[in-house]
Formats: structure tokens, C-alpha cells, sequence
């Protein structure tokens, strides 16, 4: 029999303790999240505001609520040129309104007000280091709209302009990349995750070329190169995308579909066709899909990340191709930020995990439901096993590690890694675990619902959690080997992994295990019980090779499986980490192939990081990289400057 239970003391402390940190949080460009606190109604009253150090804006004065974009897109000069239009609400007493850049050529602004529009009166503030420079806008009263003539720079840090020697089709490529906060870099923006807006926007691009955006897209080429888009729903600016290329476009079934460049395109189509599956899936656990269609585009292999949650539109690297369909746990990730990250937003930076621990949690719950729970359990102690290296990174007792993450006076982009991921994933499946599947997933139904549209910070989920899962529960465990103490305060502001937490496990990876305990015993790799292995049981092998394995096993694990030319990206990237590691020079001529080709951070990252552990290795890899670092993303670069020590003008 269940003993009965009371909440413990540590709940009540966590409560008074997140009171009170709610509200000393203050920084000189405050952009109070209006929307979280209209929506969130008692709960937001007893916040103040929410900061953001990220945004010059002060949308609480004057806010942006729809913007048209009119850009001529030029691949010559790797400018885009136009304006920028905005439909303004600003107080009556707002004499002012501020929006982000970073360097933009602004030369023109024009404010309308009671129908009449003026040249406006604009200042641009000092370069801050990846902030860029306010743009503030004189209002004359009752001002409405603002039009902003601008020109982007060729450097712009969301933009990557792509060769013909970097696509498949032989013809250029544009793409960008907003998120955090890299959108003012193309668009003058109040760039701040707190505040939404309607867009639409026509695109002027070379005739042979198409235009896509985070919006309502075209199926077919415009013979005039001229596109236009809307963007009914409102969004954040980090959901601010384009690209244009020699793209086509493949129905999956009537709202899903693929663009990619006409010889990836039948692949990705193939590779993605469980995605009807995976929304009715989502749709069925969180309530209505919110934007219409969902497509995805396929980049070519520079795009710096896995994929990116743009609104009708993920963006995905060609990276997750697999031929077998063994990634698309990716798509399904990007897939369930239309609700966690795009329908409920995080506030702030700071609050990354309410994007990404909900969107890791829900991952593994769709993954569950299109293909079982042991392959969500492989995914789960995958990530666990990220986790844990990932504190590894960092001092014990590091902020870094917190949930709730202390971003102001950096580079967002630094703090954003695994933690918000995997640890938020974890918080999330421990409060499942701790009061059931049903009531978690009412819950967290009754969450998208009462956010819809909104931004929110921790402070503001942390109450709602109180009020609507864990009020009034004398028992929150339903199950006999969770406790009932759940200690927010530790999940929330603590370092490392709360002791109550759930752990993963995984009855298949123990079956590759026994594999590596017979290797290790002296059988030969051709004796190993490999026949039904998936991607993931090869992940775990790769991960768990005992730290001696010698170059000599490394190049007869080769000769068994050909892991050096897998593929697979996924299995190609952790091969060549460990035979790093282990010394196992053999592999660096298909490493450069891979280094020289594909630009996903995720990838970079590490290899580079296991490059740069021996002198030899890091003049290796300087010298791979001085060849590499053109065509990868500055989101790469920058990342991999530092590990290298990669000097400007190197
Ligand atoms: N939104 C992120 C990508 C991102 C994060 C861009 C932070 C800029 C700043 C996206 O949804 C993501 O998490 N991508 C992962 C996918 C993976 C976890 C399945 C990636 O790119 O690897
Ligand atoms: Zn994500």
C-alpha cells in the first residue's frame, strides 16, 4: 500500500524563494514581456516586469505589431536592400521608439501619424558587442507606422551567402539564421522574444532562383523573380527566416511537404514521410497544429545547425539523410516547437529551457507514440549521456548549468547548450513521472492553451506549475518510487542534477553493452551479435568503447562495419570523436572530407575540441580549418575560433 505522503518542506522553501528572485532582475534595456503578463492574468501581477538584456527596445513605450518587408535580394553584392515597414501601438506619452540593429546601413526613416507621413528624426547609439546599436525613432503623437530604408552588410551575422561550390545545383544560396539574436542583423527589429508580430514581405531575387521565408511560400518559381509572403500569425523576431536558392518543392500529403535544391528533393521527401504521423501524434497529445502547413527546407550542409524551428518552414541540414529515416527524431523536434517555443514562448534568453527542455520532452513522447518506447528510451539515455558531459564542461557549482541561465552582459549564444535541453527534459519527465502521464499531459494541454501566442519566463511557468499541477496535491507522487519532494528550487537555481530526478534507461542499450564487454574479453568484432542494431544501438557502441581501445581495434572495428565512410552523419561524427581520441590517425583524410563539407556546429564542436587535445591534432586541424572556415556559418566560425584560438585575419 501507497504510505500516505504530505509535501515536503523543500516545495514550500523553493516557493518563497522563487518569490522573491522573480524580481530582482533588472538591466538597463528592460523590454517588459507585455504579453506574458496580460495572459497571465493573478499570476503576473505579483511579477513586475520581464527583463531582457538582449533587446535595446522597450516595447512597455512603443511596440511593433505587424511588419512588411520590401527587399531586393543581390548575391553580388551580398546585400539585402528595401524597407522595412512597421505598424506601431505606442503609449500616448511615448516620444520615441527603439528598435535593435547590428550592422545596418540605416538612410531614411519615415513615420506616418493621423495620416500624414514625415521624415523622422532617427539616432543610431554606440556599437555594444554583439547587442549592435539602438535605433531610436522620434514620434511625433499618435504616430502609427514607421518606415525604415536600410541596407544590410555582406558580414551581416544571421546571413550565409553560399557559392555555387556549395550546393548541390552549382548555383548560389542564401540562407539565414536569426536565433537569439542575430535578426537585427537583417532586419531592424525590437529583437526580443517577448515581443510578437505579424509580418509579410516581397522578395526581389535573381530570376533562376526561388524565395521561401517562415510564412505562407510560393510551390512554384515566380518568372519574375518577385515573391511575396504573409505571415498571419504573430512571432518573435528569432523566427525571422529566409532563403533563396534553386529550390523545388515536394508534397509529402496536403499540409506537409519538403523544399530542397532539385537533387536532394525525392531523398528528403522519402526520408521525412512520417511527418503527417508525427503531427497527428502531437496534435493529439497539445491540442491543434497552430500555423497551417508545416514544411521543411532542406539547406545545403553549411546550415550551422541541426534543423530550426522556423514557423511553417523548418530549416533542416541535409546532415539527417539518412536513407534509412534513422534521424528524424530531429524533424520531430523542430516539428514540436510549433507548440513549445513558437506558440508558448520563452521571455527571454534566460529561460531558453522553456523552449528547449518542453521541446526535448516532447520529442520522446512522439517518438514513443510513431515507434515504441524502446526506441524513446535509447533517445532518452542518449541524451542523459549529453547531459552529464556537458556538467563535465563546467565548474561544479557553474550558473551555466542552472536551468534559469544568467545571460545579461553576453553572447546569448555562449550559455545556450545541453542544460536547457536535457536537464529541462529532465525536470519535465520527473514531474511526469512523479504525478502520472495523464494528469502531466492535461497539464501540460491546459499550458499551450493558457500561453497560446504569449511569452513567458521561468518565474511565470513556475507559478502556473504550482497552481494548476501541484496546488493542493498532499500526494504529488502517484508512483511508489518517485518521493514526493520535488525540489524547484534546486531544479530552477541549482547546479547539476537534482537527486530526485528520473532516470532513463534502457534495456536495449544493455544488450549492446554485452556486446562490448564480449569485445573486451577478446572476441573478434566479426563474432559480435550486431544484426538488428539501429542507429542508435550504433551510438551507444560508439560512445562506450572502453577508453583503452587501441588504434589497432579502431582499424578492425572499421574493417567490420566501415564506420569511417558511414552514411551516417550521426554514427560518422561520433566514430571520428573517438578515433581522435584514441589516436587513430587513419580517419583523418575522410575527418577533412567531413570537416570541409559540412558546417552543423554540433558536429564541429567536438571534433574540433578532440582535435585540438594534441599539439599534433591542433596543427592538423588549423590547417583543415583555414580551408573550412569560408564556407561554414559565422555561428560555426565564431564557435571554432576559439577553440582553435583562431586569430581575425588568420
Ligand atoms: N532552436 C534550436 C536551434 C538553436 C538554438 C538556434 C539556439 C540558435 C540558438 C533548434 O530547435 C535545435 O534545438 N536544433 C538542434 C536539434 C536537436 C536538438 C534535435 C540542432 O540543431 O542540433
Ligand atoms: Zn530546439
Amino acid at each position: 500500500m501507497k504510505k500516505a505522503k504530505s509535501v515536503g518542506l523543500p516545495l514550500i522553501a523553493a516557493t518563497l524563494a522563487l518569490g522573491a528572485m522573480s524580481s530582482c532582475n533588472r538591466s538597463e534595456h528592460t523590454a517588459p514581456s507585455e504579453q506574458a503578463d496580460r495572459s497571465a492574468g493573478g499570476i503576473a501581477e505579483k511579477r513586475a516586469t520581464v527583463v531582457d538584456p538582449h533587446s535595446f527596445s522597450r516595447p512597455r513605450e512603443a511596440v511593433v505589431r505587424h511588419l512588411d518587408l520590401d527587399l531586393v535580394v543581390d548575391f553580388e553584392s551580398q546585400t539585402l536592400t528595401g524597407t522595412a515597414t512597421y505598424e506601431i501601438e505606442a503609449a500616448p506619452e511615448a516620444d520615441e521608439i527603439v528598435f535593435d540593429t547590428r550592422d545596418l546601413e540605416i538612410s531614411s526613416v519615415i513615420v506616418t501619424a493621423a495620416g500624414e507621413a514625415r521624415q523622422a528624426a532617427f539616432s543610431l547609439s554606440e556599437e555594444q558587442p554583439f547587442l549592435g546599436r539602438a535605433l531610436r525613432v522620434e514620434l511625433p503623437p499618435a504616430a502609427n507606422t514607421v518606415r525604415i530604408a536600410y541596407a544590410t552588410s555582406p558580414q551581416a551575422a544571421a546571413l550565409q551567402w553560399l557559392g555555387p561550390e556549395q550546393t548541390a545545383s552549382g548555383k548560389p544560396f542564401l540562407l539565414s539564421q536569426s536565433q537569439a539574436i542575430l535578426a537585427r542583423t537583417w532586419v531592424p527589429c525590437q529583437d526580443t522574444p517577448g515581443v510578437r508580430m505579424t509580418y509579410s514581405a516581397t522578395l526581389r531575387v535573381p530570376k533562376d532562383l526561388m524565395a521561401v521565408m517562415s510564412a505562407e511560400n510560393p510551390t512554384e518559381r515566380a518568372v519574375d523573380g518577385v515573391y511575396h509572403f504573409e505571415m498571419p500569425q504573430a512571432i518573435p523576431s528569432y523566427l525571422l527566416a529566409v532563403a533563396v536558392g534553386d529550390l523545388e518543392f515536394r508534397s509529402i500529403d496536403e499540409r506537409a511537404g519538403v523544399y530542397a535544391e532539385p537533387s536532394v528533393v525525392e531523398a528528403a521527401a522519402w526520408e521525412f514521410a512520417d511527418v503527417p504521423a508525427m503531427m497527428t501524434a502531437a496534435e493529439k497529445l497539445y491540442g491543434p497544429y497552430a500555423w497551417g502547413r508545416y514544411d521543411l527546407l532542406v539547406l545545403p550542409p553549411s546550415f550551422p545547425f541541426g534543423g530550426m524551428e522556423n514557423p511553417r518552414l523548418t530549416f533542416a541540414t541535409p546532415t539527417i539523410i539518412s536513407g534509412d529515416r534513422s534521424l528524424v527524431a530531429l524533424v520531430a523536434h523542430e516539428l514540436a516547437h510549433s507548440w513549445s517555443g513558437n506558440l508558448v514562448t520563452n521571455a527571454t534568453w534566460d529561460d531558453f529551457w522553456l523552449n528547449e527542455g518542453m521541446t526535448t520532452y516532447i520529442t520522446g513522447r512522439l517518438m514513443e507514440e510513431l515507434y515504441g518506447v524502446e526506441y524513446a528510451q535509447m533517445l532518452a539515455v542518449l541524451g542523459r549521456q549529453d547531459l552529464l558531459a556537458t556538467f563535465e564542461e563546467f565548474d561544479p557549482g557553474s550558473p551555466d548549468s542552472h536551468l534559469k541561465l544568467a545571460l545579461a552582459g553576453r553572447d546569448p549564444d555562449d550559455g545556450m547548450n545541453d542544460i536547457a535541453y536535457e536537464k529541462g527534459s529532465a525536470f519535465l519527465s520527473t514531474l511526469e513521472a512523479k504525478v502520472g502521464r495523464k494528469r502531466f499531459d492535461e497539464f501540460l494541454r491546459g499550458y499551450f492553451s493558457h500561453f497560446s501566442f504569449k511569452s513567458l519566463d521561468t518565474e511565470t511557468f513556475v507559478s502556473y506549475l504550482r497552481e494548476n499541477l501541484l496546488a493542493g496535491e498532499a500526494n504529488l507522487s502517484q508512483s511508489p518510487e518517485m518521493s514526493d519532494e520535488l525540489d524547484l528550487e534546486a531544479w530552477i537555481y541549482g547546479p547539476g542534477l537534482p537527486a530526485d530526478a528520473w532516470t532513463p534507461e534502457s534495456a536495449e542499450f544493455d544488450r549492446v553493452e554485452a556486446q562490448i564487454a564480449a569485445l573486451e574479453q577478446g572476441a573478434e568484432p566479426a563474432d559480435l551479435d550486431t544484426g538488428d542494431w539501429t542507429t542508435h544501438h550504433w551510438l551507444h557502441f560508439l560512445r562506450k568503447l572502453p577508453e583503452e581501445t587501441t588504434s589497432a581495434e579502431f582499424a578492425a572495428l572499421d574493417i567490420q562495419w566501415h564506420f569511417n565512410t558511414s552514411g551516417n552523419s550521426e554514427i560518422q561524427s561520433a566514430w571520428f570523436e573517438r578515433s581522435i581520441e584514441a589516436g587513430h590517425t587513419d580517419v583523418y583524410p575522410a575527418l577533412r572530407e567531413f570537416l570541409l563539407r559540412v558546417g552543423r556546429r554540433k558536429f564541429l564542436k567536438p571534433l574540433y575540441t578532440a582535435l585540438a587535445a594534441t599539439p599534433q591534432g591542433l596543427s592538423w586541424a588549423r590547417e583543415v580549418y583555414g580551408e573550412a572556415r569560408g564556407g561554414y556559418h559565422s555561428v560555426s566560425s565564431n564557435t571554432i575560433d576559439e577553440i582553435l584560438g583562431w586569430e581575425a585575419g588568420e
